[in-house]
């Protein structure tokens, strides 16, 4: 079986994350911080160590500001909808995912947001002018994917960072859902004011995990999300107002964030330049290979410099689901096919409303697997379902 899935979530996980999990399922098991006894001090710890060692690959200096949450549509909702007030406008690009476009057509349909949506070539690439251009005196918020879902086309987060960081009160979002973890990002270098990532693609937790961090400052301007337990204050009968617990409540998914934590330190132990290494090479590979075979066409840049190991196909004569079938059913290939949440890129590309089929590769993809899905893509192609 060869997992070519990875943009929606990766497989299989490094070891140390399976065994973490375990450890917490069957030996900690208690609520972190709740109850002050050994095995919830010890789910507490389990819960900072994820915190810490998110902060520290982003280069967050308070782990504080780094908010966990349950994925990135999670950590992207509660930006959104926590900083935008009546009257905000709002910038993003063409290429964005529908967790991101869905709760700003949300808001803008309650009529309380303005949005614009910078469009992007056909490859994905955005133009940093035409975000400038639409920067108004009432926007709030400029929120850009790293790289997309569809093509892995990456975005110049830096440059727009650059730009968005010569207005006052206008914040800065990345959504790096295909990015933490194989690419480094440092919320200071990028200028971020806002960061969402999932812990259960790049960054080796399991489902359920992920992360928002909130720059200095912002907790003054955004209310908490959801309110409820939190484990502090509790004679209290308003939600705290400090960090992290204003923008956590409720009983966690330890179990989810010891995975994340293992996750993390593999990353670190790894290194992500070997990571991003690997990744290239089978980009590479899985490109030149593609390009040889006829009745395939390839969409985005065709570059491994230029996008993540994210290639998105489609094969003459045949709808994105009946290649997704064959590949899963005749060549046990497992592959994304469809829409991937974007609508607005597959419009930009031209392969609305059918869509492509995505293949996504992570660290633990081989180069014999990227030759065995090309084979079976040529045999495809000559025989035929
Ligand atoms: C670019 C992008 N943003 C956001 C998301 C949503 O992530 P999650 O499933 O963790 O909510 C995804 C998921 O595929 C994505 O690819």
């Amino acid at each position: 079986m060869v997992y070519f899935d990875n943009a929606a979530t990766s497989w299989p996980k490094p070891e140390t994350v399976y065994k973490a999990m375990d450890y917490f399922s069957r030996q900690v098991g208690a609520n972190p911080g709740r109850s002050g006894h050994k095995m919830s001090v010890e789910a507490e710890r389990i819960v900072l160590n994820a915190r810490e060692a998110s902060a520290e690959l982003f280069g967050i200096e308070d782990s504080s500001r780094m908010i966990l949450t349950f994925n990135a549509t999670d950590s992207l909702n509660l930006a959104i909808k926590c900083l935008l007030r009546k009257g905000d406008h709002v910038v993003t690009s063409a290429f964005e995912h529908n967790s991101v476009i869905r709760p700003l057509r949300h808001l803008e349909q309650l009529d309380i947001i303005e949005l614009t949506i910078v469009p992007c070539t056909k490859e994905g690439f955005l133009n940093p002018a035409d975000v400038k251009k639409s920067i108004r005196p009432n926007t709030k918020l400029v929120t850009l994917i790293h790289a997309s879902n569809v093509t892995g086309t990456i975005m110049p987060v830096e440059e727009v960072g650059e730009i968005v960081s010569k207005y006052d009160g206008v914040y800065y979002m990345i959504d790096a859902a295909q990015t933490a973890g194989v690419i480094p990002i440092d919320v200071k270098q990028y200028k971020l004011d806002l960061l969402a990532v999932p812990g259960h693609k790049c960054l080796f937790g399991p489902q359920g995990t992920g992360g928002l961090y909130i720059g200095e400052g912002l907790e003054d301007i955004m209310p908490s999300f959801k309110e409820g337990g939190t484990g502090s204050l509790s004679e209290q009968e308003v939600h705290p107002d400090f960090l992290p617990d204003k923008y956590e409540s409720g009983t966690k998914n330890t179990g989810g964030l010891a995975g994340l934590a293992a996750g993390i330190e593999f990353i670190m132990e790894t290194g992500i330049d070997k990571i991003s290494k690997h990744e290239h090479e089978l980009t590479e590979q899985l490109i030149k290979g593609l390009q040889k075979i006829e009745g395939v066409t390839m969409y985005g840049p065709q570059d491994a410099d230029k996008q993540t190991a994210v290639v998105s196909i489609n094969v003459d004569g045949l709808r994105s689901n009946e290649v997704g079938y064959y590949l899963d059913q005749q060549q046990g290939i497992m592959t994304r096919v469809g829409l991937h949440c974007a609508p607005i890129a597959h419009k930009t590309m031209g392969t609305s409303p059918d869509g492509t089929v995505r293949l996504s590769m992570g660290y633990f993809n081989t180069a014999e697997e990227v030759d065995y899905v090309c084979k079976a893509l040529s045999t495809l192609t000559k025989n035929g379902i």
